[in-house]
């Protein structure tokens, strides 16, 4: 199989690790077994530019399963895991393109290696490969039939396309599916981030100030579990009513140069750019910790932060510790780049399970439904959401009750009253 991976000696470690993973993903796993008899997929070609994890696996055997060719980038320069990478190519027919590390010039060839493979779908985690196409390779958009994106960053590009009359073929936002959304931002991003500093740094959290930038789903989940663990969390945000929810749910909100001065660990979630830059680097006290979980590495401004530093150096593996001229420390993880995929392994297999079962049951959504449907941005159709809902609770042995005739009759008239 034509692939560009680190190493193929690492096949064997992949090949157990996504073993691993897939004990979790029960949901993903019965999508496969009927995939793999109904073959829904067959003669599809897929584009996919994801985050290149033994969760992502799964979902790409998943849709080889259903009958599909598949070609893979990294949607991100330091999220691959390699043995991952390798397992996939050696074991599963997939073209796959992506080493963890690479530089911009290597992410941007291998995702012009996905886009050579002419697929049919494209299936992105931040929209890198959708842009790409229709910015450089527009001569392709009439053989795309549809699309799905993983990630809230993507969708709001997606949307910023769809309102501009650019974008060119259907793409369904499987971020915004409740079973996506309210589970893997923040319960993944939540567990996985504190995760990715915690292996980089090896800090105690508990007692120290812990400042969270931005309260949507995924800062929900990266400040509950940072109080779990004994931090004291502070919230800074733009959004009045989200910043009244964090102030209601007991964490301190305050604007981000107050939080500078008194944090010793920063965290970005809020997918725009430069949240932390030099007026907070200015203030902030010496050793404080910055790490960013949002989609791209635009959240803490690097360039002012290597402006206003005399030295850089790589103190751990994943740390880069920054001295300034008066001598302070700011220490910067996974190079700004998703700390939860750059230091840890990204969101568990147990809840990337209901996002790929999201994956899967949209683009066969979209092969089924694709004469009707226009070039914009749809969301994951409501059955499926309730459907991957039902097959989770089913996989974790819940059991749920059903509204008697009598309840479901009630929901529906208006005479009932005091
Ligand atoms: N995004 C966040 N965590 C992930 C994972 N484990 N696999 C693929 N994409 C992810």
């Amino acid at each position: 199989m034509d692939c560009d991976v680190k190493d193929m000696d690492l096949v064997e470690k992949g090949r157990a690790r996504i073993e691993w993973a897939e004990q979790e993903m029960r949901v993903l796993a019965q999508i496969r077994e009927r995939f793999d008899k109904e073959k829904p997929l067959q003669g599809i070609r897929i584009g996919a530019c994801l985050h290149v994890t033994t969760e992502t696996a799964n979902l790409i055997r998943t849709l080889v399963a259903g009958g599909a060719d598949v070609a893979l980038c990294a949607s991100n320069p330091l999220s691959t895991q390699d043995d991952a990478a390798a397992a996939l190519c050696e074991d599963d027919d997939v073209r796959v393109y992506a080493i963890k590390g690479e530089d911009n010039e290597t992410y941007y060839r291998h995702i012009n290696a996905v886009a050579d493979f002419h697929p049919h779908l494209t299936m992105d985690d931040g929209c890198d490969l959708v842009a790409l196409l229709h910015k450089e390779r527009k001569e392709q958009l009439p053989e795309l039939i549809g699309g799905t994106e993983e990630t809230t960053t993507g969708v709001i590009r997606l949307r910023a396309m769809a309102a501009d009359g650019a974008l060119a073929y259907p793409i369904v936002a499987v971020n915004d599916a409740d079973t996506k959304h309210l589970f893997d931002n923040r319960f993944g991003t939540g567990q996985s981030t504190i995760d990715g500093i915690i292996r980089a740094t090896n800090l105690l959290l508990a007692g120290r100030a812990f400042v969270v930038c931005g309260y949507g789903q995924c800062g929900r989940g990266v400040a509950s579990r940072a109080r779990g663990l004994g931090a004291r969390v502070i919230i800074t945000e733009v959004d009045p009513l989200r910043a009244l929810e964090a102030v209601m749910e007991g964490y301190e909100a305050m604007p981000g140069r107050e939080a500078a001065r008194v944090g010793d660990v920063f965290v970005t979630v809020t997918g725009d750019v430069n949240v932390l830059t030099r007026e907070h680097f200015e203030l902030m006290k010496d050793g404080a910790v910055l790490a960013n979980s949002g989609h791209f590495d635009s959240e803490i401004d690097k360039a002012a932060l290597s402006e206003l530093s005399t030295n850089v150096r790589r103190i751990r593996e994943f740390v880069d510790e920054y001295r300034l001229a008066d001598g302070r420390r700011l220490n910067l993880l996974g190079e700004g780049r998703l700390v939860n995929l750059a230091a840890a392994e990204g969101h568990p297999a147990a809840v990337m399970d209901m996002s790929f079962a999201n994956q899967a049951l949209s683009v066969e959504w979209v092969v089924q439904n694709q004469k009707g449907l226009e070039p914009k941005v749809y969301g994951v159709p409501e059955e499926i959401d309730r459907e991957v809902a039902r097959l989770k609770l089913a996989a974790m042995g819940v059991e749920i009750d059903t509204l008697t005739d009598e309840q479901a009759s009630y929901l529906t008239s208006w005479e009932h009253g005091t």
